[in-house]
């Protein structure tokens, strides 16, 4: 079992949504999964065109030439894959959709056809692999994962069936945590390693991990 995180915060390594990630992760690896954890920061990313010339020539067959072919060869063998980003403007990073358009390349006009038409795509038919979104962000409000929760959930119609959400509002806090929240967030930390490990064996999550994680999405002083 092969998770890859494709991590699309500009602080990389460093940023507040890695602290999610690395809790993730820490459960999945400890549950017998193997893990890759990819900071788009770190890669040369260019903006797809929109020519679909590799609509014409094949898979793969990208008139840019970046470190985008070696992220999908990373998810070629992939049996989970976790979108993690920040949330800017209310949406997921810039640097997350960027890297997302590219992903055109490995799609086809049939994939397109397919979502118009609304065709047989629910989950329980999807083959490929699992999907998952981590995010985090400023604002003490549930709702600034609306947009990233709709455009994760339309992702899901590109035969990818979304296996968790996992989201946390008072991001500063995972790096910075103030002495009278810290067992509230080392609880909700060990929730998300949960989570982990419950997609590391399972590839889904149980309904008591999805419930707690939905309720745990802001701490603050009680
Ligand atoms: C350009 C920018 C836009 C942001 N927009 C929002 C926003 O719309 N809503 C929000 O709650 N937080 C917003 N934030 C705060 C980040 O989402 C938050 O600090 C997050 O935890 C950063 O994660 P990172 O350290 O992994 O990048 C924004 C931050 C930046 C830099």
């Amino acid at each position: 079992m092969k998770i890859v995180v494709i991590n699309g915060s500009p602080k990389g390594k460093d940023g507040n949504t890695n602290v999610l990630v690395n809790a993730f992760l820490k459960g999945a690896n400890n549950a017998g999964a193997k893990s890759v954890n990819i900071y788009i920061s770190e890669k040369r990313i260019e903006h797809c065109m929109g020519c679909h010339i590799c609509w014409t020539k094949g898979p793969g067959q990208c008139v840019i030439s970046d470190d985008v072919l070696s992220v999908l060869m990373e998810m070629g063998d992939a049996d989970v894959i976790a979108f993690s980003s920040p949330v800017y403007f209310e949406n997921i990073s810039g640097m997350l959709k960027t890297f997302m358009d590219r992903m055109t390349m490995i799609g086809g006009p049939q994939q397109q056809k397919s979502i118009e038409e609304e065709k047989d795509l629910k989950s329980s038919n999807v083959q490929g692999p699992k999907l998952m979104m981590i995010s985090s962000c400023g604002h003490l409000d549930e709702s600034e994962f609306s947009v990233t929760s709709h455009w994760i959930n339309r992702i899901e119609k590109m035969h990818m069936e979304l296996v968790g959400e996992i989201y946390f509002s008072s991001g500063k806090y995972l790096k910075e945590t103030p002495e009278e929240l810290k067992e509230q967030l080392s609880n909700y930390l060990q929730l998300v390693e949960k989570a982990g490990s419950e997609i590391g064996k399972n590839f889904k999550l149980s309904d008591n991990t999805k419930k707690f994680l939905k309720e745990n999405i802001i701490i603050r002083n009680k």
